[in-house]
């Protein structure tokens, strides 16, 4: 790297602490959530719709126990309640999340999950796990996957949106708006294969993946967010995707 780019490089750094405020998932969306609901615009939030209705168009809800694994607000429950589910369990780190979900849902059966346990839920519970924009966050995905497989019940699926690992690794990063300050939320890097591998080892296996990416179909989000520098650097990359695994 030459010398002139060396010092735009430690200039840009500067600028981006000091306006950037990096908090943990738990701080972060304790903040985020009396807005969480109100997002407009939003290009993940969404594609991640998109995919879920997709991804969940190809199994039974029908008389299944869910447990959504990074519930938040509830953002997707009318679409799993409306598939006549016996019921949608949710869990989150963030209990200013789960208290609006409660707004919404008073009788919603949530807890309040930490360190990635889920002792509140007895062995071979579930027939399938949806966790949406969630993985990322997670440090030790080995250690959350273990859990999951404990709750389910052998004949289960799972199904999992998230950032693009790939617009992670390009520096992606996952951010909102707090008054006059722009948040950013921790996130950890995990590719899809180490993903299907370690699920694979549950005997699990991909029925199907969906990738989108950043590409002129999304550009008019980031006009409208006066965004078309990030546009321009991301162009190419996968910013989403959804995979659904089963056994
Ligand atoms: C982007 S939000 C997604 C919420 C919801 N699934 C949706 O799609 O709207 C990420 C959620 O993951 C939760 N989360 C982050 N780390 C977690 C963890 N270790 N265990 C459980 N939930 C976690 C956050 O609190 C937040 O509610």
């Amino acid at each position: 790297m030459n010398i002139l780019k060396k010092i735009k490089k430690s200039i840009d750094h500067f600028h981006n602490s000091k306006n950037n405020i990096i908090k943990s998932p738990e701080n972060a969306y304790n903040i985020w959530a009396k807005n969480y609901d109100n997002e407009k615009d939003n290009l993940i939030l969404h594609y991640d719709n998109i995919i879920l209705k997709e991804l969940i168009s190809k199994i039974h809800l029908k008389n299944k126990i869910i447990f959504d694994y990074g519930c938040g607000t509830g953002r997707n429950w009318p679409l799993l309640l409306d598939k006549n589910p016996t019921k949608v369990i949710g869990c989150d780190i963030s209990q200013k999340m789960l208290h609006k979900l409660k707004e919404k849902y008073p009788n919603a059966e949530v807890y309040k999950s930490k360190d990635l346990k889920l002792s509140f839920l007895p062995n071979t519970t579930c027939d399938i796990i949806i966790s949406t924009l969630v993985i990322a966050h997670i440090t030790d995905i080995q250690k959350m996957f273990s859990e999951w497989e404990r709750i389910m019940k052998y004949k289960s699926d799972i199904i999992i949106t998230d950032f693009h690992p790939e617009l992670l690794a390009k520096g992606g990063v996952r951010t909102f708006k707090n008054g006059g300050e722009v948040i950013t939320v921790e996130n950890y890097y995990h590719s899809i294969k180490t993903i299907e591998e370690i699920l694979l080892h549950f005997k699990f296996k991909v029925l199907n993946l969906v990738e989108k990416k950043i590409d002129e179909n999304v550009k008019h989000f980031y006009e409208k967010q006066n965004a078309l520098h990030v546009y321009e650097n991301f162009y190419n990359t996968p910013f989403i995707y959804g995979i659904h695994l089963s056994r």
